[in-house]
């Protein structure tokens, strides 16, 4: 295809030049056309831009040597746009088959094409999604919040006062250099997603069937049962006449839904700041019937959730902005629950860190 030999140039007139030049750059399409495998792209850059043996050098030396003086500047200018030419040809000619080692005039389409591994819903977002979706079914809207809050929502609107113990029971990440705002308006990591009961409220009048999914955030040493990111289930309902009965029989309920109709719930009174009263609420073990096993401890019961009726002082707090929250007209009721540890139970996962450790060899077990 090239000819070794070094062209013989006519004479120096531009119309000769250009005429030689002509030659050689047919030479340079007429191979670069050729250019099939990667090896093809190597052999046609060593023979025309060697550095030692290079074609293009040796064509150069021998005209620019025996060119008079005026005629060299001709020569270079035409020497720089040949070299342009084979690099913009080796350029092409390497995107298409030097680069991907693919020989490019010959993909075989007929080959099956490279497989992509199926992906599968997180066990925390099934989690978290099946839980939604019944009180969803039980006529509930879902909501969310900010994941930075300020103190006012995270604590003090729910009723843990400045210095309060309560506040002792929630490790706190908080954001720095806040110190000069005032406390109610520093910034801090949720703790829980109950600030978003006091935003919900400020926002919509009564009345109020909300569930809050989201994450949350708490200064905890990582180990197989805490992690200092964990996700909550905050659900409220206001309205006329809502009492302590609707509470269990809506929690019953969704228990049930969730876990299957033979559950059964009980209910043991607790506390939280912004619930009075207040009650901490067990179910009959959903995997041995309640006979005892390892899931439960072998006590037949797994405690599950926080729940009562909003505390008036809570809805003192939101009738500053909203004031048909006002305790006398109104009630509800208000519950929490940890969604990464019904992961865990339902799934028999040990180690709360697997959720977040993006271990394929842990996530391919849910495809
Ligand atoms: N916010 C509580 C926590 O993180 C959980 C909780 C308890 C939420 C009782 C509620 C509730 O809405 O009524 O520990």
């Amino acid at each position: 295809m090239q000819n070794d030999e070094i062209p013989p140039l006519g004479g120096w007139s531009e119309a000769e030049l250009d005429q030689a030049f002509a030659a050689v750059a047919r030479e340079v399409e007429e191979w670069a056309s050729g250019l099939r495998s990667a090896e093809d792209v190597e052999q046609f850059r060593l023979h025309w831009l060697g550095r030692k043996q290079g074609r293009l050098k040796a064509i150069s030396d021998a005209w620019l040597k025996s060119a008079p003086a005026e005629a060299k500047k001709q020569i270079g200018q035409r020497f720089n746009t040949l070299k342009a030419e084979i690099e913009r040809r080796l350029e092409l000619a390497g995107a298409g088959s030097a680069g991907n080692g693919l020989d490019a005039e010959a993909i075989d389409v007929t080959l099956p094409g490279t497989r992509r591994r199926l992906g599968a819903e997180h066990p925390l977002i099934r989690t978290w999604n099946e839980i939604v979706a019944v009180f969803q079914r039980m006529g509930y809207s879902v909501g969310v919040g900010p994941e930075v809050e300020t103190d006012y929502y995270n604590f003090e609107s729910l009723n843990f006062p400045p210095g309060h113990p309560a506040r002792d029971t929630q490790d706190t990440l908080v954001i720095a250099g806040q110190e000069r705002k005032p406390l109610r308006d520093r910034l801090l990591m949720r703790t829980h997603t109950s600030p978003v009961q006091i935003r919900t409220m400020e926002q919509q009048p009564p009345p109020v069937r909300i569930i809050i999914p989201g994450k949350v955030h708490r200064n905890d040493a990582a180990d197989a049962t805490h992690y200092p990111i964990f996700h909550q289930v905050e659900g409220l309902c206001v309205d006329t006449n809502i009492t302590f009965g609707d509470l269990k029989g809506t929690l019953d309920a969704a228990m049930k839904a969730f876990f299957g109709s033979s559950v059964k719930t009980r209910f043991f009174p607790s506390f939280f700041p912004f619930t009075e009263p207040s009650a901490d609420v067990q179910i009959s073990c959903p995997f041995c019937g309640g006979t005892g096993c390892r899931k439960c401890k072998h006590s037949g019961w797994i405690e599950l959730l926080g729940c009562g009726m909003v505390d008036p002082a809570v809805f003192g707090f939101v009738s500053q902005k909203q004031p048909l929250y006002d305790p006398s007209r109104i009630s509800g009721f208000a519950f929490g629950m940890g969604i990464d540890r019904i992961a865990m139970m339902k799934y028999g996962i040990g180690d709360i860190g697997l959720l977040y450790s993006g271990d394929l060899r842990f996530l391919e077990q849910f495809a």
